[in-house]
């Protein structure tokens, strides 16, 4: 697994705000999308191009477009969702995929509620969106579904990881498929109830209101 970490003022000062707790959710909502497209610049480095003719007003020359197949972008909803338009601000041609995710608050695992990606993903790169890498359950069943469809490029993109959900991430994928994390920041560790510290909280809360 490729880890990337953003190193970038822009980024730690949008992040500090989004944790802060009197941050309301419209602003909240704002600054998730202004992260994503600082991410999805780096998320996207290795985006397969390829070759065409274009015309100038002067000359004709070759440039570059994004190939065929096009990209897959899958949010886990519900937190992804929030992710979802500053990605496709720069992937216009990239398709939609949706895994509805909810983390059981007392066994932490995944449990998958929706389900609508394509059966056939092989040659499509991937890109998943999840603000939160927490215990790295919901990212590794969203990741398990990809490959099972026959992704074998898959890159997720997260505004706050924990060491130990990077782990979990790293000990399921490596050597079996290539897993690329691009975070804005790794916080100091998971508490006993399986949040982030310092965090942010709970993402879907925050963007969408509490639910239950
Ligand atoms: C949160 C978050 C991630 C997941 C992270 O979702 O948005 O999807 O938990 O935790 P994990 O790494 O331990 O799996 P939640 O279950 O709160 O659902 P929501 O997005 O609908 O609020």
């Amino acid at each position: 697994m490729r880890l990337h970490i953003a190193d970038h003022p822009l980024v730690h000062h949008k992040v500090t705000c989004l944790r802060d707790e009197s941050t309301d959710s419209p602003t909240f909502r704002s600054l998730v999308d202004e992260l994503v497209t600082l991410l999805a610049y780096e998320a996207t480095r290795h985006v397969r191009v390829e070759f065409c003719n274009v015309t100038t007003p002067l000359t004709t020359t070759t440039g570059v477009h994004i190939a065929k197949p096009a990209p897959l972008i899958v949010p886990i909803l519900r937190a992804g969702l929030g992710m979802l338009e500053g990605m496709t601000r720069l992937l216009p041609t990239a398709e939609v995929g949706f895994l509805g995710l909810r983390r059981d608050e007392e066994t932490l695992e995944a449990v998958t509620y929706a389900n609508r990606l394509p059966e056939d993903l092989r040659g499509r790169q991937v890109f998943v969106l999840d603000p939160m890498l927490a215990t790295g359950g919901s990212l590794v069943a969203a990741i398990e579904y990809v490959l099972e469809r026959g992704a074998t490029d898959v890159t997720a993109v997260c505004l706050l990881a924990s060491p130990e959900g990077i782990d979990h991430v790293r000990d399921t994928f490596d050597g079996r498929a290539d897993v690329s994390v691009v975070v804005a920041t790794v916080d100091e560790k998971l508490n006993d109830v399986g949040f982030i510290v310092p965090g942010l909280g709970d993402a879907g809360d925050r963007l969408y209101g509490v639910v239950d």
